[in-house]
């Protein structure tokens, strides 16, 4: 493991570009799963503005959500596939035939959670995992305590994350109560994972990860 301080959030969107940056040199066609949440978001920025410098090229990326709220359809605000898409898949031209998705209806959810998890296998595991740290601890939306061989799966939210993701979509009442997570089993397995924490806030929880 490879612990790296930086200074600001600035400093943590170059070093997690460069991270990102040197695994799809190496493997253009990575699978990627991708985090959303506020802490990558900088990152991801920083990536597009590398690929608009011709840097790097991120166009054949196989990019795989990490999660999604059940019974939020992609044209919702709170949709996580829509804001993948807003910072991740747009802005680095990848195609939609590259992107593996849940499927958000609760009656196809378990449909939805078999394919990716075949695209996982097809793939041959994912080469980078990038996560962040939810101030409980959950990565994706595995909530403590998740063990190691926890599948992608459907969850109940716990209180925690329903109050910190209130902070997103307005209240806790818009959150969502249920959602889909890729399991620590596949997290774990990635060849490479990039944790992502920032914040006075996570302080705590990034001491007892
Ligand atoms: P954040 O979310 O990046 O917005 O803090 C992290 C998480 O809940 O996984």
């Amino acid at each position: 493991m490879k612990l790296i301080v930086v200074d600001d959030y600035e400093a943590l969107g170059r070093e997690g570009a460069r991270v990102i940056a040197e695994v799809i040199a190496r493997k253009p066609d990575a699978a990627i799963v991708v985090a959303t949440g506020d802490t990558p978001m900088g990152i991801y920025e920083e990536l597009a503005a590398r690929q608009a410098r011709g840097q790097v090229d991120a166009s054949r990326v196989r990019a795989f959500q990490l999660d999604e709220y059940l019974g939020v359809p992609p044209d919702d605000r709170r949709s996580l596939y829509g804001w993948m898409d807003r910072s991740f898949t747009r802005p680095l031209g990848i195609p939609e035939a590259n992107v593996v998705r849940f499927l958000w209806q609760e009656e196809r959810a378990a449909e939805g959670i078999a394919d990716y998890v075949r695209a996982v296998e097809e793939a041959g595991g994912f080469d980078l995992a990038i996560l962040g740290l939810g101030p409980n601890g959950h990565l994706g939306f595995n909530e403590p305590p998740s063990g190691p061989d926890s599948p992608t799966r459907v969850v109940d939210l716990t209180q925690e994350s329903i109050e910190s993701n209130a902070e997103y979509w307005g209240g806790p009442d818009v959150v969502p109560r249920r959602a889909i997570t890729a399991g620590m089993d596949l997290i774990l397995a990635a060849r490479r994972i990039l944790l992502v924490v920032s914040g006075e806030h996570k302080q705590d929880i990034l001491r007892r990860t």
